[in-house]
């Protein structure tokens, strides 16, 4: 009889067809096959070099190791939940391929050790995937905010017009959001690339290995300090839930504007073709699907993070089978967050604006109000009692039908002698909007200098992934060719 499970030793009978399907892992965690075998390659050189196995053995099972991966890669693998997880189908091929010197390999390590440094290896690819998206989005917000650079649109508090701003000035909001976005995931990097090889099940080891080499090979930082929490500790996974919970919740924000914006009512923008569906039953419709879907994809990212807290909380030290569900919460959050950015970046450039419908929106209403208290302010009237004034004459407009241009010299002058003609200069949404040159403020001069600003964070962090890149990148941890 063929030995599928390494611990069969200890068991007499066979495990339950459903247990064996209820406990597998295989079928998610397959995808984890390069870090596995990259994690196997460092692991068994580390074990040449301290004289643990002979050189002879490493390079057998490197070789096999290799030819291993080629087999997934070609899709001539078979996956057979049976072996329950993505480690120990590879073992058992390894193991099939050359015999004995297959089961040196587990030497010193254990599956928790393992499995904690697989999803480090898989998380150090995605972050890095995911801080180049997030710069493609970034790219086309900058490029969005200089295309329509001198367009004007109603700023919004409550959803009500509040004052002008730069619709540079709008999408560059977003701009902020999403480089805080990035820096979180690049700092999270650093608790990521830790190793933990070699902590073994839980109490380390007392094979003469040294962590520091294995570390040196898949080009980690720094070792794990403690054995125990080393194979037990998620944190890393959960920041990385987190910040893409962030992530999709700025997106959802963004989502949901563009959502408004091609409706009839607002008529802000047009939304391309390609990224909007028709409807079955009403032929005029040209429904904003992939803004709303990214809106509602976030959810289920909230949920992931929800999940693996749920998981972790209260789970006592070390290793508990329990950390197997990390994995699902795990790989939805990260292709959710990888697709909708990169369909994000690709969908940004192909939004029309209705400069005349925005400006025309922006000029109607009581969006100028500000500007008149200021206005009274600049001639010394406290700004409380300038807020009232203009609010009289708010009134007074609606009550008369007009608009704060149609007022004459003499009836402003009725609610406060400050008044004199130079007040029509400043009813006017331009000015409104060049005036406010404080830091940070809709000025369009302001409003360049962050466009500037983002120019040249998204060229040094792009030379700064590169680097990351090339030091981690995928060849880095698999030295297989
Ligand atoms: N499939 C397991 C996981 O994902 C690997 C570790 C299993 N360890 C064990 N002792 N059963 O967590």
């Amino acid at each position: 009889m063929e030995i599928k499970k390494p611990w069969q030793g200890r068991f007499e009978k066979p495990t339950l067809g459903e247990v064996e399907r209820y406990t597998e892992s295989l079928s998610f965690d397959w995808r984890l096959y390069r870090y596995d075998i990259a994690g196997s390659v460092a692991h068994c050189r580390m074990l040449a070099e301290c004289g643990i196995i002979s050189y002879d053995e490493a390079s057998q099972i490197i070789t096999a190791l290799g030819e291993i991966y080629r087999e997934i890669e070609r899709g001539e693998f078979v996956f057979d939940p049976s072996f329950e997880d993505i480690h120990m189908a590879i073992e058992q091929r390894l193991i099939q391929k050359i015999g004995d010197v297959g089961g040196k390999l587990h030497t010193a390590r254990s599956r928790n050790d393992q499995i904690a440094l697989d999803i480090r290896l898989y998380l150090r690819d995605v972050i890095i995937s995911v801080r180049g998206e997030l710069l493609n989005v970034i790219e086309a917000l900058i490029k969005l905010a200089t295309r329509y650079f001198h367009v004007v649109m109603p700023g919004y508090t409550h959803l009500q017009h509040a004052q002008p701003v730069a619709l540079a000035h709008h999408f560059m909001a977003y701009c902020e959001m999403f480089r805080r976005d990035e820096e979180r995931f690049a700092d999270s990097l650093k608790r990521v690339n830790v190793l933990p090889l070699g902590s073994a099940a839980l109490a380390g080891t007392s094979f003469p290995i040294d962590m520091t080499l294995t570390a040196k090979y898949l080009n980690f930082d720094a070792v794990t300090r403690n054995s125990m929490d080393a194979v037990s500790d998620r944190d890393h996974l959960l920041e990385f839930l987190s910040a893409a919970a962030i992530t999709m919740m700025h997106i959802s924000r963004l989502a949901e504007e563009l959502v408004l914006w091609s409706s009839s009512e607002f008529g802000f923008i047009e939304l391309s073709d390609a990224f909007c569906t028709g409807s079955s039953i009403m032929p005029q419709k040209k429904n904003p699907d992939v803004a709303e879907l990214m809106r509602g994809k976030t959810g289920r990212v909230y949920g992931n993070l929800i999940a693996l807290l749920t998981t972790m909380k209260a789970l006592p030290l070390s290793y508990n089978r329990d950390l197997q569900e990390d994995k699902i919460p795990l790989f939805d959050t990260s292709d959710t967050l990888l697709s909708t950015l990169k369909l994000l970046a690709m969908m940004l450039p192909e939004i029309t604006v209705r400069e005349e419908k925005m400006e025309q929106a922006a000029r109607e209403g009581w969006i100028l109000a500000t500007e008149l208290a200021d206005y009274l302010v600049t001639q010394g009237v406290p700004f409380r009692k300038a807020h009232h004034v203009v609010g009289q004459i708010v009134r007074f407009c609606i009550e008369e039908g007009k608009d704060f241009k149609d007022c004459t010299l003499e009836e402003l002058r009725k609610f406060h002698k400050a008044f004199d003609e130079r007040v029509f200069e400043v009813l006017d949404v331009r000015t409104a909007v060049e005036r406010r040159k404080s830091h940070g403020g809709t000025s369009w001069t302001r409003v360049k200098e962050t466009i500037e600003d983002a120019e040249r964070y998204v060229k040094a962090t792009r030379e700064n992934l590169q680097i990351i890149k090339d030091r981690y990148g995928r060849q880095g941890h698999l030295p297989l060719h």
